[in-house]
Formats: C-alpha cells, structure tokens, sequence
C-alpha cells in the first residue's frame, strides 16, 4: 500500500495509475477526488490525514511519495512555503512509523530542478529545516513567487539528504529519495505559462533534449526510486529535466 499525496491531478495523478499498474494499492491524498481530502497546507488537516492514512493500512505501508505542490504564481508565498516544504516533510516523517511497519518500503519526495537555480533564500531554507513553519511564512512574505518556490524545494531536497542515510530511515531499511522534475505539462505549469511575467521566463527556460516533458516522464522515474529495482539508492535526487540541469551546471558535482 503506497500514499501519493497530490494524486489528483498531474505527476501525482500519473505516480498513481503507474503504480495502479503495477498492481500496487494506492491511497490519495488531496485538496479533491481522493481517498483521503486535506489541505496539506494546514497542519491539522496534514495530522487528521496522516490518522486517517494509519486507520487504512494497519499493517503498515510501502511507500509514500510527497507530491503535492503548488507553482511559483500561487498568490500566498506562506501556502507555498507551507504545501511544498511543510506539507511534504511533515507528512513524510509522520508516516514514517508506518513504512517502518512495511515491506522493504521507500519514500520519493518531489523537489524540482528550480532548486538549483540563482537566487534561493538561505534564510527561508534555514526555517524550513530547522522545522520553524511559522518564520518561513514570515521571511516568505517579503519574497517573490519563484524564489519561494525554488527554496521550498531545494529544502526539501536537503531535507531529504539530510535525513536518508540516517539511522530513522536508511537504518531501518527505509529508502528515501528525491527526484527533481523539469518543466513537465501539467496545470501547475500550465498556470505559471498563462503567467504574464513567469510565462516568457518558462518558455526560454532551455531544455536540451527540448520541449516540456510529460506527467508520465516523471512518474515513471517516481516508481523506479519506489521499487526493488532501485534497492541501493538512497538519498538520491534524481533530475527528470531533459538535460537543463546538466546544461546549467555540467560541474556542479
Ligand atoms: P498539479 O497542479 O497538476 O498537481 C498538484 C496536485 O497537488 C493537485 O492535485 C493539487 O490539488 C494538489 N495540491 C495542491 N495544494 C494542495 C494542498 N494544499 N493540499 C493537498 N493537495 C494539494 O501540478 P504538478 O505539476 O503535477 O505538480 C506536482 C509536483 O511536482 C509539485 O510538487 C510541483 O511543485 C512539482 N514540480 C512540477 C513541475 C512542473 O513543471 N509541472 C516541475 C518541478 C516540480
């Protein structure tokens, strides 16, 4: 049993009817048409989905993918810092008793490529590890869109690799994963493109092997870090990007 949180819609939609494939069963979590309806971006409802979630898998889970989000253009800079960072963290950790519980489980959070980008707020991704929820939505405010966004993933890629190898994770045989999609054809993209001013900058973003990338492109590297396949990553940020990050920053490793 695997939880894929934002499944509604998206990469988040794709993870699921991949897995669903597979033959795996999932349980959603979102704003609408899933098992489990919350706002991640409130932490009681992140807390009721997370019971709700231990009252369906009682004998423990599998695996659990942090999808949801939201873009760069979201009006409130606290909901992005608050569903991108917080949402997933939080509910990562949350459950992590429960993949605790499972078969040879793992967990893929969804960071971005944007992550790697100029301009990411060290402040704002100090508050998001320190667990200070309240002060990255407060540094957030006097940010713009983009540079919360790509903070709020690059925390949670650190978050990831800070916490992978560790004995709560890989020293129970919990792998934890990351991968970093590139711009891919959903409606979060598709917002940010109807964007007077994000819409130029994603358009002339470069994607070497060129175009957008499909939902699937990204569920498809999703379900490996999920499966047996992928038994010795951990602590992995795989870019699912088409080449920009290579391109951008071919020494940076
Ligand atoms: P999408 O908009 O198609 O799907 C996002 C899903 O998350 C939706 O079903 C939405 O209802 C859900 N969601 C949003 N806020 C929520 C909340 N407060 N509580 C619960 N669920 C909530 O977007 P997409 O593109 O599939 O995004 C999925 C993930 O991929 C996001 O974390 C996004 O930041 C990330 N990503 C997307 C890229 C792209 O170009 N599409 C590029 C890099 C990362």
């Amino acid at each position: 049993m695997i939880v894929v949180t934002g499944a509604a819609s998206g990469i988040g939609k794709a993870t699921r009817e991949h897995l669903e494939r597979d033959g795996k069963r999932v349980i959603g979590i979102d704003l609408r048409d899933a098992e489990i309806v919350a706002d991640l971006g409130s932490v009681a409802d992140r807390q009721a989905a997370v019971a709700a979630v231990v009252r369906l898998s009682r004998s423990g889970l599998d695996g659990v993918v942090a999808c949801a989000g939201v873009g760069p253009q979201t009006p409130s800079m606290a909901t992005i810092v608050s569903v991108n960072y917080f949402g997933a963290q939080m509910i990562l950790e949350a459950l992590r008793p429960q993949l605790a519980r499972g078969h040879k489980s793992a967990a893929v959070a969804v960071a971005s490529n944007s992550a790697t980008l100029p301009g990411t707020d060290v402040a704002l991704a100090q508050a998001c590890l320190t667990g200070d929820e309240d002060g990255a939505r407060a540094l957030a405010a006097s940010l713009a869109g983009p540079q919360v966004y790509a903070t709020s993933k690059l925390a949670l890629a650190r978050w990831v690799r800070r916490n992978a190898h560790s004995a709560d994770w890989a020293g129970v045989g919990i792998r934890l994963n990351a991968v970093a999609p590139g711009a891919v054809q959903t409606p979060l993209l598709q917002a940010g493109l109807e964007d007077p001013l994000l819409g130029p900058a994603i358009r002339n973003f470069p994607i070497p092997l060129g175009g957008f990338g499909a939902p699937q492109n990204v569920a498809a590297a999703i379900a490996f870090l999920m499966s047996d396949a992928a038994e010795f990553c951990c602590g992995s940020v795989l870019f699912v990007d088409g080449g920009t990050d290579a391109m951008l920053r071919p020494d940076s490793f």
